[in-house]
């Protein structure tokens, strides 16, 4: 199976932090955002990769290329660590590169990548989205694309408060975690959502989807919106919502992107332990906790 990554966006919400850079490439403790999406795909067995850049892209390209210079001067210094981590950067997948020609949307990213894909069931992979699991949420959703031979697109429950961020469902539960798509709405006001089940942002979707991205009109914020084609499709095919196992982390705005910041680096062996200590003693400093007998607690807000 193919997959393609859009990672067109504009990123307009980390305005400035993209005015120079591709969101896709903001660092999540110690690499870009967009290669723990292409490690989620390899896990999953995944090694064809379409990636649907814009203007202001090629840090993205450039991420994934070889190095050579840089590769020559980590090899006279011996920098072996490094030299091992920048090859195997580059050697990752087989990354092909289409650029949306004008910022219309994920829709439109997604149809930009037709021709690459054929006419083979391909899966879709937010180029902002990071998803940690024990299998690749990709992998549970080709793994149910196989029992179901249609679409199946990743879900889970948002807060009533982010539900306008999110392509929202309706759907009807068929079993534990699975449940066939009934509509579907691009970022409803939450007191018209039909549900509170967001579209998270992975998808494996079958090739009709790209003749109906072609007869879908332009929709919020003037887009092409993939949720509004998948509207469409469903008048041709069931299509399913799986609520995969795992944790996504939400790297749609600012803060986000530095919770996501906060949560890994506490899971991650090399920093962990330092940054523990540090938060503790950076909140103690700034008086946000106090020590109690029991342990630790929140300084109450005077
Ligand atoms: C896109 C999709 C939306 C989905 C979201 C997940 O929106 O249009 O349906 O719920 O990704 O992150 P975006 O966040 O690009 O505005």
């Amino acid at each position: 199976m193919k997959a393609v990554i859009p990672a067109a966006g504009l990123g307009i919400r980390f305005l400035p932090l993209t005015k120079a850079q591709p969101k896709e490439m903001l660092p999540v403790v110690d690499k870009p955002t967009i290669q723990y999406v292409i490690e989620e795909a390899i896990a999953a067995g995944i090694s064809d990769i379409i990636i649907v850049t814009g203007a202001g892209k090629r840090a993205i390209e450039d991420h994934f290329d070889r190095s050579p210079e840089l590769e020559s001067i980590l090899e006279r210094n011996g920098k072996e660590r490094e030299l091992q981590e920048i090859k195997r950067i580059s050697n990752l997948a087989e990354i092909h590169y289409i650029r949306q020609k004008a910022p219309k949307g994920l829709g439109d990213a997604v149809y930009c990548a037709r021709r690459h894909v054929g006419n083979e069931p391909f899966a879709v992979m937010l180029g902002d989205t990071i998803n940690i699991a024990s299998v690749p949420v990709v992998k549970q959703l080709m793994e149910i694309h196989e029992l179901l031979d249609t679409s199946v697109i990743a879900v889970e429950r948002v807060p009533k408060e982010k539900i306008q961020d999110y392509g929202i469902i309706k759907a009807k539960k068929v079993k534990e975690r699975l449940h066939l798509i009934e509509d579907l709405v691009e970022k409803p006001k939450p007191d018209h959502a039909p549900s509170d089940y967001g579209i998270t942002g992975t998808y494996i979707l079958t090739p009709g989807i790209f003749h109906c991205i072609e007869q879908t009109p332009a929709g919020r914020n003037g887009e092409i919106q993939l949720t509004d084609a998948l509207r469409l499709f469903l008048k041709e095919e069931r299509i399913y919502a799986y609520e995969f196992e795992g944790r996504r982390y939400d790297i749609g705005d600012k803060l986000g992107w530095m919770k996501t910041n906060f949560e890994l680096i506490l899971d991650h062996p090399e920093f962990s332990e330092e940054t523990t200590k540090f938060l503790l003693d950076l909140l103690k400093r700034k008086k946000m906790i106090k020590r109690t007998r029991e342990g630790i607690s929140r300084k109450r807000k005077r």
